[in-house]
C-alpha cells in the first residue's frame, strides 16, 4: 500500500443531536487513544461541527463536514461555506455524497465547485463516487466512474489535488447490508489510481487515499484493508455507535 497512512472515516449523516453527537465524540476519543497508525476522521451534522472538534480537541479524531457551498458568503439562505466549516473545526469535508446527488440535485458540475472552494479554503476533500445497481449490471462501472472522476476534478492542476481523497462508494451497497466483494471493491480502486496516474501523474496516484465506502463493519474492514489499493473506509451506518466504529478503526 505504499507509505499512505489509512484513513478511517464516519459520515454521521442526519443523525444525533447536539449533546449524542459530543457524547459520541468524547466516547471515541477515549477508545481510540492508543492508535497512532491511522487517522481517523468524523463528519457529524453542521450544528454539532463545533461542539464535536472541542469533544476531540486533544485526540487523533479529526472533524469533517458533510457537504458545503461554492460561494465564500452572501445572501444564501441555508447554505454554509468552507470558512465557515473551517472555523468550526474542520479538516476535512465529504464532497458529493450519492445522496446528495440523489436528494438534492448535486451534479459532478457543482460537486467539481464545491470542490474548488475546499482546496482554496485548506480543507481536505473526500469526493464520493459510485455507480449505481443498474449502472453496474449495463457493465458501465468504469465509464461511469471515469466521468464523475474527470468531471469532478476538471480544471485542477496538479498541485491543487496532494490533499485530495476520493472515496468509492457504489450506491447500491450504501446503508443496503450489500458490501461489495473485496475482489470488486480493489478493482475499482486500482482502475481509480491508474486513471488519477494517467490524468495526474504517478506520484499524485501513489499517495492519494482511495476509500472504500457502502457497509463498512467490523466484520469485513480487515479484509477490505488487506488488498492494495484500499487506503480506508468511509463508514455510515456502523460509524453511530463509538465502540463499534472504534473495532473498525482498530481492525
Ligand atoms: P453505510 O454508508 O456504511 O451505512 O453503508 C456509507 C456512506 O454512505 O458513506
Amino acid at each position: 500500500m505504499g507509505n499512505r497512512k489509512p484513513l478511517i472515516s464516519g459520515n454521521w449523516k442526519m443523525f444525533k443531536t447536539c449533546s449524542e453527537a459530543t457524547e459520541a465524540a468524547s466516547q471515541l476519543a477515549k477508545l481510540v487513544g492508543g492508535v497512532s497508525d491511522r487517522e481517523v476522521m468524523i463528519a457529524p451534522t453542521y450544528t454539532s461541527l463545533a461542539l464535536v472538534s472541542a469533544a476531540v480537541k486533544d485526540s487523533i479524531v479529526s472533524v469533517g463536514a458533510q457537504n458545503l457551498f461554492w460561494e465564500d458568503e452572501g445572501a444564501y439562505t441555508g447554505e454554509i461555506s468552507a470558512d465557515m466549516v473551517t472555523s468550526a473545526g474542520c479538516e476535512y469535508v465529504i464532497i458529493g455524497h450519492s445522496e446528495r446527488r440523489q436528494y438534492f440535485n448535486e451534479t459532478d458540475e457543482n460537486v467539481n465547485k464545491r470542490i474548488k472552494a475546499a482546496i482554496k479554503g485548506n480543507l481536505k476533500p473526500v469526493l464520493c463516487i459510485g455507480e449505481t445497481w443498474e449502472e453496474r449490471e449495463a457493465e458501465k462501472t468504469f465509464s461511469v466512474l471515469d466521468k464523475q472522476v474527470k468531471k469532478g476534478l476538471e480544471e485542477f492542476s496538479l498541485s491543487d489535488l496532494g490533499s485530495l481523497v476520493i472515496a468509492y462508494e457504489p450506491v447500491w451497497a450504501i446503508g443496503t447490508g450489500k458490501t461489495a466483494t473485496t475482489d470488486q471493491a480493489q478493482d475499482v480502486h486500482k482502475f481509480l489510481r491508474s486513471l488519477i496516474k494517467e490524468m495526474y501523474g504517478e506520484e499524485l496516484a501513489e499517495s492519494m487515499r482511495i476509500l472504500y465506502g457502502g457497509s463498512v463493519k467490523p466484520a469485513n474492514i480487515a479484509e477490505l484493508m488487506s488488498m492494495p489499493d484500499i487506503d480506508g473506509a468511509l463508514v455510515g451506518g456502523a460509524s453511530l455507535d463509538p465502540e463499534t466504529f472504534s473495532q473498525i478503526v482498530k481492525y
